[in-house]
């Protein structure tokens, strides 16, 4: 070889390694870690505080942060999950049976997967249960495989309205049908003679409103009044409207709004994973509520009969940020022991060794994204910021926070309690929370699609060691 051609060789595979070294290690990183540890995965993210201790290794087990186990259950149940093919039913339905409690009641349900071969679990959408009960495979439990048990204890401590579905393969099992709704009700006689719930869902891109098509009835006679709990388990926002009569929106995830105002021809969005209770009084004419234009419930006579579905009467969307009137939080979030910020981006990369476009926090790709570390009794605030040129409903397991501002306008109505946030593109929340529930919790966005392609972070608290395997002998998977 002339020297020139022997430069020209060394040149090329110097070029070849210079590109194929990092390639190689950006796959590499890729790969899923065993176990939600942030010494196996991401980076500990100690919010602007100092680092109160290595937490991971010598703390507290995931599996050990339980209900009381010597407290006798006031609600026993058990919830049979079986593969139907097309459906996922949970006691023969789809959705599955709705739960009632009453607040203050501890709560038992036993899980038996019937013949889901890829096994499955049950996540108490909204309700800030002890960890070990969350539901999530590979974090805060195996999945359950076909022919086991799995046990569920909580106390249900807040009034209002929740769902539970499978975080083992969620963006599947889900979707098709794995969930259900779960009321809690307040003690005492309840200020209203109708309690009903729209349970919205997507069959095959087919909408249902309590798993049916079309036009639903609201069982409710004229001066009745009505506490109409809808709860969107979709991947996409949903607009509601009410055509026929005053409203008020009574609960937003859970949470009852302090003072709402009368509301007539206003548009309220649900984001996916979130929950809405109206309020209304049943009118002489009757009154009529849509969903997202494609399915509707309509009491005593219907106020726009022959009109097509899917055109809303309303002409404003109501915003939460000014709703209501202020009351006490319950906490300070002015002075945050922990500042997180959650920006989302989307970005070329691997994603466990598949190449591709996927969503990024802070720049980063999962699994290499923060875990948010934080010590029991701080005050929390997350400033979630969207640049990535989609919409995400923002989901945190286990707590609900309180919006402080969207786009730098500070909230000026009720507390705006969250577990569900729609974050449109371009926007910037800040919400905040007291860290009063130990464990590992999953934040991540509720269009579960988007989860299993990266969008997934967790809270962890310090002195807390993670229990589970993602992947192992029990293949957990949670998105
Ligand atoms: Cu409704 Cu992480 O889930
Ligand atoms: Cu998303």
């Amino acid at each position: 070889m002339a020297v020139r051609g022997r430069v020209r060789w060394w040149l090329a595979c110097a070029a070849t390694v210079a590109i194929v070294l990092p390639l190689g290690w950006a796959w590499q990183s890729s790969l899923l870690p065993d176990s939600y540890d942030p010494a196996d995965m991401g980076y500990a993210d100690w919010g602007g505080g100092p680092a109160t201790s290595h937490a991971g290794h010598d703390g507290t087990p995931v599996a050990d942060l339980t209900a009381d186990p010597d407290q006798i259950p006031d609600v026993t149940t058990t919830l049979t999950v079986r593969d139907e093919g097309e459906r996922y039913t949970v006691n023969g339905t789809s959705p599955g049976p709705e739960l009632r409690a009453t607040v203050g009641d501890l709560v038992e349900v036993t899980l038996v997967n019937d013949n889901v071969t890829e096994g499955t679990t049950l996540h108490w959408h909204g309700i800030d249960v002890p960890n070990a009960a969350d539901g999530v495979a590979g974090v805060t439990q195996d999945s359950v495989g076909p022919g086991e048990e799995f046990v569920y204890r909580f106390l249900a401590d807040q009034a209002g309205t929740f769902w539970y579905h499978s975080h083992q393969l969620s963006h599947e099992q889900v979707q098709r049908g794995l969930l259900g709704a779960v009321v809690i009700e307040p003690d005492g006689p309840p200020p209203y003679e109708v309690d009903a719930l729209a349970v919205l869902h997507l069959y095959d891109g087919v909408a249902t409103l309590n798993g049916e098509e079309g036009t639903a009835t609201l069982e409710a006679e004229p001066g009745d009044r009505v506490r109409l709990r809808i709860v969107n388990t979709d991947n996409g926002l949903a607009p509601v409207w009410v055509t026929g009569t005053d409203f008020t929106v009574v609960a937003v995830d859970g949470t009852d709004v302090n003072e709402p105002g009368l509301l007539r021809d206003a548009t309220v969005r649900v984001p996916a994973g979130g929950r809405v209770d109206l309020g209304f009084t049943v009118p002489d004419t009757g009154v009529r509520v849509d969903f997202a234009g494609s399915t509707a419930m309509v009491a005593v006579t219907d106020p726009t009969a022959g009109t097509t579905p899917g055109v809303p009467s309303a002409t404003t969307t109501l915003d939460l940020l000014a709703y209501g009137e202020p009351t006490d939080l319950g906490f300070d979030p002015s002075a945050p022991d922990r500042i997180f910020d959650y920006r989302i981006g989307r970005r070329p990369g691997f994603l466990d060794g598949r190449p591709g476009m996927w969503w990024s926090i802070n720049g980063h790709l999962y699994p290499d994204v923060p875990m948010f570390m934080v010590s029991e009794g701080d005050v929390v605030v997350f400033r979630i910021k969207n640049t990535s040129g989609e919409t995400h409903p923002m989901h945190l397991h286990g707590h609900h926070a309180v919006v402080l501002s969207r786009n730098g306008e500070a909230a000026t109505g009720s507390p705006w309690w969250v577990d569900s946030l729609e974050v449109a593109e371009g926007e910037t929340y800040e919400i905040a929370f007291l860290a009063d529930n130990p464990g590992i919790w999953m934040d991540h966005c509720h269009n579960l699609p988007h989860a299993a392609q990266g969008l997934i972070a967790h809270l962890m608290y310090d002195g807390v060691q993670s229990s589970y395997l993602l992947g192992g002998e029990h293949h957990n998977e949670p998105e």
